[in-house]
């Protein structure tokens, strides 16, 4: 029999590619954006998850804009501080093997060389904390868990950096952006 799948934030660039990778390889999959599933709603999220008895749960939702995070830090935090409290209590309840998408946004970006598991984390901002304490209460809710720190991720589906210079390449002669952030960009497919 097929291992069942149950992909949180369905919806978003990785939540897409994750059901489409994962039907591809012959998963159950269930796919869930926040209108089928707001991670917000504890009961809702309790209820679907202990109906569907998945065996896995890749947990991508998230407030994912960073600056606007930090105008609306109750709003993050609900989302991925809460929100994946939610999802790890009934994932854990259900007998479900838990992933948990972060985020690099937990480091504080001064290291000079690359970042391993065993870097101290100490997030600047509310994104990062509020995905960090989310983190926490995978570890303190969840006992099969995994927890996949990533970064700047772009692919075929949704907004993101690499698209928008593409469009911009084709209409400009001429590009400026940024030059004082140095980031390693994560390919949707290769996360997935
Ligand atoms: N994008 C990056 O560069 C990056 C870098 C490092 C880590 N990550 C992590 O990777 C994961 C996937 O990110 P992504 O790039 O795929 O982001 P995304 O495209 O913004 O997708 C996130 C999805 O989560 C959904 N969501 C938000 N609040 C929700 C709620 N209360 N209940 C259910 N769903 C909700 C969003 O739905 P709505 O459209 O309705 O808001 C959206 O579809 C996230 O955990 C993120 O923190 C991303």
């Amino acid at each position: 029999m097929s291992q069942k799948v149950l992909v949180t934030g369905a919806n978003g660039q990785l939540g897409k590619e994750l059901v489409e990778l994962f039907t591809e390889k012959g998963f159950e999959v269930y796919g869930f954006g926040r209108d089928k599933m707001d991670i917000t709603n504890q009961a809702q999220v309790q209820e679907m998850i202990s109906t569907l008895k998945p065996n896995i749960v890749l947990h991508s939702a998230a407030h994912t804009q960073v600056d606007l995070a930090e105008s609306e830090p109750e709003q993050a935090f609900l989302i991925n501080a809460y929100g994946t409290r939610n999802v790890a209590v009934a994932a854990e309840a259900a007998g479900a093997k838990l992933v948990y998408v972060s985020t690099d946004y937990v480091f504080n970006g001064t290291n000079d060389e690359p970042y391993n598991e065993f870097s101290p984390t100490s997030p600047l901002g509310v994104y990062g904390k509020s995905k960090l304490a989310g983190e926490q209460f995978v570890r303190d809710f969840h006992s099969k868990f995994f927890i996949v720190r990533t970064s700047w991720v772009y692919g075929k589906h949704g907004a993101n950096f690499v698209k928008t210079m593409l469009k911009l390449g084709e209409e400009r002669k001429e590009l400026s952006v940024v030059a004082d952030q140095i980031g390693c960009p994560t390919y949707t497919l290769d996360l997935a």
